[in-house]
């Protein structure tokens, strides 16, 4: 995608690398349009940044995902571009099935189902777009297993491979398709993670996602450098050893 000039959605925006991207697309020019739950942070972004739009949006919700790309379209009718971002991650012990089952439906429901209900209420119009582009959000983790959050880890193997077969049905349309791929990084998706020493500082990895969009913007997906360890651990044949690594390193295994 081209980095400015865009009218962009990003349901999933209301904190973290989401709202961080926000902002920074709006600084390059483009009209962005904020989406999630929480209406007071809605409420904040929207007094703080003038010129960035938001909507309520609950993509668990089949009908809040209908509602705001209603929304969402009426108002800004040349939108082309969809960041599919929200997300929850949860740890899980899976030898306790009453432990793990709801938490692990909620996480395929918000990271899984989530994008492909969004996909589906925007794939038409964005078709009808010039030059538009899908941004599916996925982690290090869909190449790599963290230990302790199995439903999350799965949930993101399949936005992997939702992004490569999407990009394979749309190669004769005008849509693009990108997946983000952020390392571990400082933001509130798990407790602790904000200032994990481990997580990547939130303001770098947007400056290097930037950087990446602007000179790569045919990229099919976006990597900044401390992702590649766990994204091609089996490309460059030490994936047992970057299992071991991870799962050594983290701080909610132990
Ligand atoms: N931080 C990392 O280390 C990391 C690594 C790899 C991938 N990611 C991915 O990056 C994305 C953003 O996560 P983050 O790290 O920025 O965490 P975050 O600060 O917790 O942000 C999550 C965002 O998703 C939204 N969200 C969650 N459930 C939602 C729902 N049902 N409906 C609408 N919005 C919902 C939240 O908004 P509301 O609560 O207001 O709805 C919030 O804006 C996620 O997909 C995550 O899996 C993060």
């Amino acid at each position: 995608m081209n980095i400015s000039g865009n009218t962009v959605f990003i349901p999933g925006a209301t904190s973290g690398i989401g709202l961080a991207l926000a902002l920074a697309l709006r600084a390059k020019g483009n009209t962005v349009i904020v989406g999630g739950r929480r209406t007071d942070l809605l409420d904040t972004i929207a007094a703080e940044h003038p010129g960035i739009d938001t909507v309520e949006i609950d993509t668990a919700d089949p009908a809040s995902i209908t509602a705001a790309a209603k929304d969402v379209l009426a108002r800004h009718p040349d939108l082309n571009v969809l960041v599919t971002m929200a997300g929850i991650m949860r740890v899980e012990d899976w030898r306790r099935p009453e432990s793990f089952l709801a938490t692990a439906e909620a996480t395929v429901t918000t990271n899984l189902l989530g994008p492909i209900r969004l996909i589906a209420a925007f794939v038409e119009h964005l078709q009808a777009q010039p030059d538009a582009t899908i941004m599916t959000v996925s982690s290090g983790l869909a190449f790599t297993p963290l230990k302790v959050t199995p439903s999350y880890n799965a949930s993101k193997a399949a936005i992997h491979m939702l992004s490569e077969s999407l990009r394979l049905q749309l190669a004769g349309t005008s849509v693009k398709v990108v997946e983000l791929e952020p390392p571990s990084v400082r933001t509130a998706l798990m407790p602790g993670q904000e200032t994990s020493e481990f997580a990547m500082p939130l303001d770098e990895f947007v400056t290097e996602v930037v950087g990446l969009i602007e000179a790569q913007p045919d990229a099919k997906e976006i990597q900044v450098e401390r992702v590649k360890f766990l994204r091609y651990g089996e490309a460059r044949g030490d994936y047992d050893q970057v299992v071991a690594t991870l799962n050594d390193a983290d701080p909610h295994g132990k």
